[in-house]
């Protein structure tokens, strides 16, 4: 193996830790040779940073222990040095108030780690709906060639021989349950039923939004995505990713020429074809902000609009993401969709997006349309503008109920997470199917951390009657397993002095989809009024980290970013080295 990057004709960065007498350096070598490594690991070979965000807490990322095995055979067999090293994880079933709240955290820890050790180029390794963000977001602001390798979806839940639809059919289950339809058995003989292997959800939530994103950037190798977690070939495809990174190196091939403006017009369009989560929409503005790329929530609704979702998975159709693999995953979509992605730009693989799948074909037309045969004619979400949102506000609504589209409807207002908790089940409540749901202090400062509280549950009298869908709104995020008129990420949030904080009881709002509208009608010297006696929501006092995000988090259409955090103008810079003594 070279000990200069072909690329820069320079020493690999990480030579400045193990090569020469110094103290530094005998002292680098001598520390890891105490877990064994060979000599023949310092004669100048570039190191790999195995990045691991596996944890018995974040259960769909537990099979990257074994990930991470793989990924090391592939980095020795293409002649690196590896080495595995832990970071936050983020699990999105056990973290409160949410793991939205600490992306940002995962992504500052896993940059600070690039930066200070001695890594020629990183393998991240995620699953869960955060953790893949984060990882990007992290690599993102550096300056080394990265991979991105999921923990991929889990086994279709299944019930004797009724498919549960995962996460989304939970949400169903949880319904019947509380209105009587399912009876106790049932509803706990699914809690086994639901999760039957590793994995992450294996409907088209977050988590495999976020990975279908990653490999739309670029930054996984084709296939990626849908590979189950328990399937071998994900680790084959480990491997591969070890063995390339190592190459990867030797090119110099740096996030900066993954990252660019086509690569996020292709995510966005995979976004879209497959009904992803409203989620990568804030995921994708913060890498973008990070990549020093302008991406606004204008950039989602004009390629939602030309955009035909054309895979059948839940929550938007009917399949897991277990049947997406066998007929074909992304590389299938990508064939499909053709012109309507960007040919320029270039992956992990060197190629552009479209080469690396040149040879895919849908194998499963029930499961991975053709553009003819779409599920929808345009892509699932909509960004909204009015006076409710004049920063925008998002809805998916290829999973909202189609009489909804254009609702106007009279508010019944909650203050926050607790009032709706406390009030949205008494029955005395002022509610009818057509009331518009509103909730507030959820946003990226109220919540804070924008937690997944955007699908209101339906009041249980109205659940009883058979209603199923209601218009909600609010400043906080929804479950990519969600699904409903849920009207979400309103910016300015209500805690900040956005109109959402001004609603009241009985004012009527005006939801148009097809306009992309959604406002409060009432009028402006009114609201001028209630701005005059307006005041912040109060909140217990907040330290630490919690004090510090609530300070810098941007709001949602920046990515719920920090804003001290945007840009990639000084990333060479920063990259830290040894000085000798
Ligand atoms: Fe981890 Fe759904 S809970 S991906």
């Amino acid at each position: 193996m070279s000990q200069t990057s072909p690329a820069t004709g320079r020493p690999h960065r990480s030579a400045a830790w193990f090569q020469g007498d110094s103290i530094n350096a005998m002292s680098s070598r001598a520390w890891l040779r105490s877990q064994g490594h060979s000599s023949s690991m310092f004669d100048g070979r570039p190191t790999i940073g195995v990045i691991n965000s596996w944890a018995d807490t974040t259960p769909c990322n537990v099979s990257l222990r074994q990930v991470a095995e793989h990924v090391k055979r592939g980095v020795y067999r293409a002649g690196g040095f590896p080495l595995e090293l832990p970071v936050m994880s983020l699990g999105e079933t056990l973290m409160k108030p949410t793991t939205m709240l600490y992306r940002n955290l995962m992504a500052m820890e896993v940059e600070e780690c690039i930066r200070a050790y001695p890594f020629d180029g990183v393998v991240l390794l995620a699953g869960c709906d955060k953790t893949t963000p984060g990882m990007i977001l992290g690599l993102a602001s550096t300056d080394i060639p990265g991979i991105v390798v999921t923990s991929g979806p889990m086994l279709r839940s299944i019930r004797g021989t009724e498919e549960l639809g995962g996460p989304s059919g939970l949400w169903k289950s949880y319904v019947a349950h509380r209105t009587g339809a399912m009876d106790d058995g049932i509803w706990r003989e699914i809690e086994s039923c639901v999760g039957r292997s590793a994995g992450h959800c294996g409907v088209m939530g977050s988590a495999s939004t976020m990975a279908i994103v990653a490999e739309a950037l670029g930054l996984t190798l084709p296939g990626n995505a849908a590979i189950p977690a328990v399937d071998s070939r994900r680790l084959a495809l480990a491997e591969d990713s070890g063995y390339r990174i190592v190459q990867m190196v030797a090119e110099g091939l740096l996030p900066e020429r993954i990252l660019t403006r086509a690569a996020f017009d292709n995510a966005i369009t995979a976004l879209m074809a497959v009904g992803g989560s409203t989620n990568a929409i804030i995921h994708l503005t913060a890498i973008a902000r990070r990549a020093g790329i302008a991406l606004t929530l204008d950039d989602f609704d004009r390629i939602s609009r030309r955009t035909p979702v054309i895979a059948d998975v839940l929550p938007v159709g009917r399949r897991q993401m277990e049947d997406f693999f066998y007929a074909g995953g992304l590389p299938a979509v990508v064939h499909e969709l053709g012109d309507l992605l960007d040919p320029d730009g270039v992956t992990v693989t060197g190629r552009s997006l479209r080469e690396n799948c040149a040879d895919a074909r849908s194998l499963d037309a029930r499961t991975i349309r053709s553009r003819d045969e779409a599920l929808q004619r345009d892509g699932g979400i909509a960004v909204l503008r009015g006076n409710l949102c004049p920063d925008g506000a998002v809805i998916k609504h290829a999973a909202a109920s189609p009489q909804l589209r254009r609702h106007r409807g009279r508010a019944v207002v909650f203050q926050n997470k607790a009032d709706l908790s406390a009030r949205i089940h008494d029955r005395a409540l002022a509610v009818d199917a057509s009331s518009v749901l509103v909730l507030r202090d959820s946003g990226p400062v109220g919540g804070p951390g924008m937690p997944e509280w955007g699908m209101l549950p339906i009041p249980l009298k109205l659940a009883e009657q058979g209603v199923t869908d209601m218009v909600r709104i609010s400043d906080a995020r929804m479950s990519g397993t969600s699904f409903g008129t849920c009207v979400l990420h309103i910016s300015p949030e209500s805690a900040v002095g956005g109109v959402l904080g001004l609603v009241e009881d009985g004012d009527e709002i005006e939801l148009d989809i097809p306009n992309r509208r959604l406002d409060l009608l009432v009028g402006d010297e009114e609201l001028a009024r209630r701005r005059e006696r307006w005041t912040p929501p109060a909140h217990p006092p907040r330290r630490g980290f919690t004090w510090l995000y609530t300070q810098h988090v941007d709001q949602a259409d920046k990515g719920a970013d920090f804003g001290f955090l945007a840009g990639r103008t000084s990333a060479a810079e920063q990259m830290y080295q040894p000085t000798d003594q």
